[in-house]
């Protein structure tokens, strides 16, 4: 099994990596110590996992619950359906949450466990590869608002991660490409190693060879939990593993959520990124190109959505959560394997990126 600890003071934790870890009692046990146990879900997951992991905790009678599925629900009402289910329960302050799932039921247990009698503990139990490489490391939780993605939550680490990459066989080839999209941001802002590899190997992750998997696996939660070291709330470093998501997330919230995934928004969101980058000297357009040719070859959109207009997508960009003074911060890359948050733009150079606009 590999494992890494995200050092964070008496808030660190570790990352467990392997093939089969949901059937690991003794792994769990360590964790749950007796305290009383809740599974949050979804309704694609459960019936794939949910028994599997409830008999591995069937020593702790853990109660459950599954919501609807899909970014859509990453919202006030699944976050009310676990507070109801907890407090039914009668489940107190020394009760664990298990977040089996994606991103989404993992930011929604996370925000839950943070705000449920002021603070429980949880462990992220990731079942997709966005969520493996990314989202159930770093304490962020949240929930949508219909006026902005990621709006409110709270920071909130967990116990610990337990990844079993087993579970990535049942995922649909769309979610793997989504999940490659935080691997290849990775490459970008920190480890022009990374990028190179995936180069190399993308196509074996597509193919789920489970060594090129975990190796992609742990050389990202490493590059996150070294940043998130640095910067637990993001006062500044953070803010680099958001390259690529201030225009994501704009183009989430102008589509509706769930009608491209998050990881493909996000690819987009490099890729307009990296345009940017060069509009600004920051990037060779060569680099550019082996850029916009990776997303394409991990199965992912290099350009936005066409259904929605630029004037859109700036509109949700002038929300976002790293604008500091009504000014816009972005993440842009400088070369290959590093990224600066800069509000030092030509508004220009950004509309004419919007706009799509020839280089
Ligand atoms: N907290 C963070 O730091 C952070 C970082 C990145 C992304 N995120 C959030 O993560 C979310 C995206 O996560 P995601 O891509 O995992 O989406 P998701 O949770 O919606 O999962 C994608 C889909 O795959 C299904 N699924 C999950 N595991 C499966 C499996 N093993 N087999 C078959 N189907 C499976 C889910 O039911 C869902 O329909 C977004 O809400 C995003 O904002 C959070």
């Amino acid at each position: 099994m590999a494992t890494m600890t995200v050092q964070l003071g008496n808030r660190s934790y570790p990352i467990h990596i392997e093939a089969g870890l949901l059937e690991h009692t003794q792994l769990f046990a360590e964790y749950l110590q007796k305290r009383a146990v809740c599974i949050i879900s979804d309704d694609i997951v459960a019936p794939l996992y949910l028994r599997k992991l409830a008999r591995t905790l069937r020593e702790f009678s853990p109660y459950h619950l599954t919501l609807p599925h899909g970014e859509s629900h990453k919202d006030w009402q699944s976050l009310d359906s676990i507070f109801s289910a907890l407090i039914k329960h009668g489940l107190g302050r020394d009760a664990v949450l298990l977040a089996l799932g994606g991103g989404v039921v993992g930011d929604l247990t996370g925000f839950a466990a943070a705000c449920y009698q002021r603070g429980i503990k949880y462990i992220q139990v990731p079942t997709t590869l966005l969520s493996q490489v990314d989202s159930s490391v770093g304490g962020k939780t949240a929930i949508n608002h219909r006026h902005g993605k990621n709006m409110i939550g709270a920071f909130h680490q967990p116990l610990a991660v337990v990844a079993d990459t087993n579970t990535l066989r049942s995922l649909p080839p769309r979610e793997l490409s989504a999940g490659l999209a935080e691997i290849i941001k990775c490459g970008l802002i920190a480890d022009v190693d990374l990028f190179l590899w995936l180069e190399a190997h993308v196509q074996e992750i597509l193919e789920q060879n489970p060594e090129a998997c975990e190796y992609a696996i742990l050389r990202s939660c490493a590059i996150k939990s070294t940043i998130v070291e640095q910067d637990e709330t993001e006062q500044g470093r953070r803010a680099l593993l958001n390259l690529g998501h201030t225009f994501g997330h704009a183009i989430e919230s102008a589509l509706g959520y769930g009608e491209w995934l998050h990881g493909e928004a996000v690819a987009a969101g490099i890729s307009m990124a990296a345009e940017l980058a060069v509009r600004m000297d920051w990037l060779k357009a060569s680099e550019y190109r082996r850029i916009c040719r990776l997303l394409e070859r991990a199965g992912l959109p290099n350009k936005p959505p066409t259904s929605i207009t630029p004037m859109q997508i700036l509109t949700y960009m002038r929300r976002d959560k790293k604008n500091r003074k009504g000014r816009m911060n972005l993440v842009l890359p400088r070369g290959i394997g590093k990224a600066e948050v800069t509000e030092n733009f030509d508004p220009q150079l950004l509309g004419d990126t919007l706009a799509g606009n020839p280089l």
